[in-house]
């Protein structure tokens, strides 16, 4: 799998049985990266907004192992998709450089999130004026 400019779905392949259900995410196999941080966050309330934030070096992809709930993810020049995120078997990869919002989150879900990169606070823009700025730099500069 390549890396890719844009957020997309991920299908995970299922392996169940007649003892249950079992999906197995691999990097650089199932999502297109080396997987070197997991995290995961639960107990959100239904008006909480997390995330509200880019990373400059970080790829994610999230999956709502239980419950829902959906992910904003924005571009910085003005466009913007919104996931839902609803089954265990169903992840959304976030490239970097990307504006994200996690929000609706049910009372039961779990959203596990694979990370790219080791946690660096300095590769993070929380501030969403400022992540346009580095959009618009980098588009001036001729970067991808
Ligand atoms: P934050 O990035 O605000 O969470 P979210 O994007 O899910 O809303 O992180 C919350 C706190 O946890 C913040 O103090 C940084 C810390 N943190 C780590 O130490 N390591 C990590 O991998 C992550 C994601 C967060």
């Amino acid at each position: 799998m390549n890396k890719n400019d844009s957020a997309y779905f991920i299908e995970f392949a299922e392996h169940g049985d007649e003892r249950g259900n079992l999906v197995v995410v691999e990097g650089e196999r199932d999502v297109p990266f080396a997987i070197q941080r997991v995290f995961y966050i639960y107990g959100s309330d239904t008006d909480m907004v997390r995330g509200q934030h880019a990373n400059r070096k970080s790829q994610f992809v999230l999956i709502n192992v239980a419950g829902q709930s959906k992910v904003k993810v924005m571009d910085g020049l003005g466009n913007e998709a919104v996931f839902c995120l609803n089954r265990p078997r169903t992840g959304v990869y976030i490239p970097t450089m990307a504006w994200k919002e996690m929000y609706d989150f049910s009372p039961d879900a779990v959203l596990l999130c694979l990370a790219s990169e080791h946690y660096d606070e300095s590769e993070y823009i929380r501030d969403f004026d400022a992540f346009e700025a580095e959009i618009a730099a980098m588009h001036k500069g001729g970067a991808q």
